[in-house]
Parts: structure tokens; C-alpha cells; sequence
């Protein structure tokens, strides 16, 4: 854990620094309420962003020889990586193989159809840190005590709603995310 702090310090900006430890304490806050595993959501709320100062032309050059996914979409916004990077990152030089906190630090930008409870967490975590101050955010930060995954959709349903204002597309993999939280709440529903 101090490993992956320092590794994270290393990297990030003091800002971005900051963000990553509210980040954590937030995460570990909602894996508590929510059963979850507090020190895996911790670990990988320290890495979530250790790519994010990392140059576009890096990041791209990164994923090419890490041969991980990047379609035309990540290609045209190459920050988009960070998370896929950073997971990357944490497997090759801290010997994290858990696939757990692997996968949130990897979908924690666009969000994954099937994504568990933990990668939940972590992306819910990243949108209402204490500092996030935007209009829905307390309305957020009370569902996230009550479910992740209606959290997760809101989230989502605001960041769809913010590209269209200014006309930007919003990556696939988030549409897929919303709609399969969208399909699991009806289920539940039922
Ligand atoms: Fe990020
Ligand atoms: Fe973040």
C-alpha cells in the first residue's frame, strides 16, 4: 500500500496527487458501507490515476507496446488510456495481479459492461470526491450510499448529457456500461 502510494506521488502532480488520496479515502468509505473489500478499492484508488500526467504521445506509445486495446476512439483521445496504462503500470512494476483492482484501475475512464463491485466503487469514487463540485453531485453522493450501480448509471447519464451539450461523443464502452446498468436495474425492479 505505501508502495503504491509513493508510486502514485512519484507520478502525479501535488493537484492530482490530492485528488488520488480523496479519491481513496472515498472509495474506502463506500466499500465499507458496501461489504466490499476496503483495502483492494484503496489500492486501486491510489493507482487510478497514475497515468494522468503521462503525455498522449506516451500513453499511445505505451499501449502499442503493452499491445493493449485502443480503437480509433482512443486514438483521436489518447488520455482516455490513462486508465488502461495505469493498470498496466501497477501488474508490471508493482506485481499487482489481482484482477480485480486491475480492472478498476482499467475501466475507471469510460466504465465496462460487466464491471464489478469494486471497479464500481473506484469510478462512482472518482466522481464525488470532496472536492467534485458540480450540479448533481450531492444527489450523486447520497445514491452512492445506496447503490453503486444506480450511482455508477447516473454518473454516466451526466457524463452523456455533458458531451451532447458540446456536441462531443461519448466513447462506446460508456454507452454499453449505462445501458447494461440500465438493464440490470430493470431486473431488479422486477
Ligand atoms: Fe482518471
Ligand atoms: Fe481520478
Amino acid at each position: 500500500m505505501n508502495k503504491a502510494q509513493d508510486f502514485a506521488r512519484a507520478r502525479l502532480s501535488e493537484k492530482r496527487y490530492g485528488h488520488t488520496l480523496r479519491v481513496a479515502d472515498t472509495a474506502e468509505h463506500l466499500a465499507a458501507i458496501h461489504d466490499l473489500d476496503t483495502d483492494k478499492v484503496r489500492l486501486a484508488a491510489l493507482l487510478h490515476d497514475a497515468a494522468r500526467g503521462t503525455e498522449p504521445e506516451e500513453l499511445l506509445r505505451l499501449a502499442g507496446t503493452w499491445e493493449l486495446p485502443a480503437d480509433e476512439f482512443e486514438r483521436e483521445n489518447p488520455k482516455l488510456l490513462h486508465g488502461p496504462v495505469a493498470a498496466e503500470m501497477a501488474r508490471r512494476e508493482l506485481g499487482i495481479e489481482d484482477e480485480e483492482v486491475l480492472d478498476a484501475i482499467r475501466f475507471h475512464t469510460t466504465g465496462e459492461p460487466g464491471m464489478g463491485p469494486l471497479a464500481l466503487a473506484l469510478y462512482v469514487a472518482d466522481k464525488i470526491e470532496p472536492a467534485r463540485d458540480y450540479p448533481s453531485v450531492d444527489r450523486l453522493r447520497r445514491l452512492a450510499s445506496e447503490s453503486l450501480e444506480e450511482a455508477a448509471a447516473e454518473a454516466l447519464r451526466t457524463a452523456v448529457a455533458y458531451n451532447e451539450q458540446r456536441g462531443r461523443r461519448t466513447h462506446p464502452a460508456s454507452l454499453k456500461t449505462l445501458a447494461w446498468l440500465e438493464e440490470s436495474s430493470e431486473r431488479r425492479m422486477e
